[in-house]
């Protein structure tokens, strides 16, 4: 085999092997993140590419291993995911600047708060960041929201509560508000936060169909 066919060959067995041990490591009754979201966000990921100048390998593996131990579901560890993701490209035989720059990745995706700035700094992440917060937004993102809402015993919605944007990621952890101020807290705020010129154009089509869900749901809510 040529060295080009036999690296596509590496490739895509690396990536199966990932795809796998993912699977394997997700909860799958969670609807807000189970597999089904890593596999959407590993598609968008690799439709913005299609603009981008990027390395469509470190693009798949860090979408597939984003959220392998998400820190909502961890007690909190913020490093136990990065931890395990780089673990387990060393065992199927990564290098070591893919693996760095995956788990740089893995670090940077994640929602810390609506004060807290996360941008990463390669091509790659800005691209898995803006898939994963497209995932969160739109009809998807609706169902998401109240999905988890319901895993963290969350109202849908409370008249009375004061909307608080989050300005550190500790007070955004220790959020106890309704689903329907999550939208404030974080949900409208990404259309302002992509990173790409496709995920830009992707957002705005879908943070116009969240804000006229909210629209309608207080309408009924007040009727
Ligand atoms: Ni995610």
């Amino acid at each position: 085999m040529n060295d080009r066919l036999q690296k596509n060959f590496d490739r895509s067995s690396l990536i199966a092997q990932t795809e796998s041990f993912v699977r394997s490591s997700m909860p799958g009754d969670r609807g807000s993140h189970d597999w089904e979201h890593i596999r959407r966000v590993r598609d968008l990921s690799l439709k913005i590419a299609e603009n981008e100048a990027a390395d469509l390998f470190v693009v798949e593996m860090a979408a597939l291993l984003h959220d392998i131990a998400d820190h909502k579901f961890t007690g909190g560890d913020t490093d136990a995911g990065p931890k395990k993701a780089a673990e387990f490209m060393k065992k199927i035989g990564l290098e070591k600047d893919q693996i760095e720059h995956v788990v740089g990745i893995i670090n940077d995706v994640s929602f810390k708060g609506a004060g807290v700035i996360s941008s990463p700094s390669s091509v790659e992440g800005q691209i898995v960041q803006d898939a994963d917060r497209l995932d969160a937004m739109g009809a998807i993102g609706i169902a998401r929201a109240f999905s988890y809402g319901g895993y963290r015993n969350r109202s849908l919605y409370d008249p009375d509560e004061v909307i608080e944007l989050h300005k550190s990621f500790e007070s955004y952890q220790k959020s106890t508000s309704s689903t329907v101020a999550h939208f404030y807290e974080k949900l409208f705020l990404l259309k302002d936060r992509m990173n790409t010129d496709t995920g830009r154009a992707m957002a705005e089509k879908r943070h116009a169909y969240m804000t006229d869900f909210i629209e309608q749901f207080i309408n009924e809510w007040h009727i």
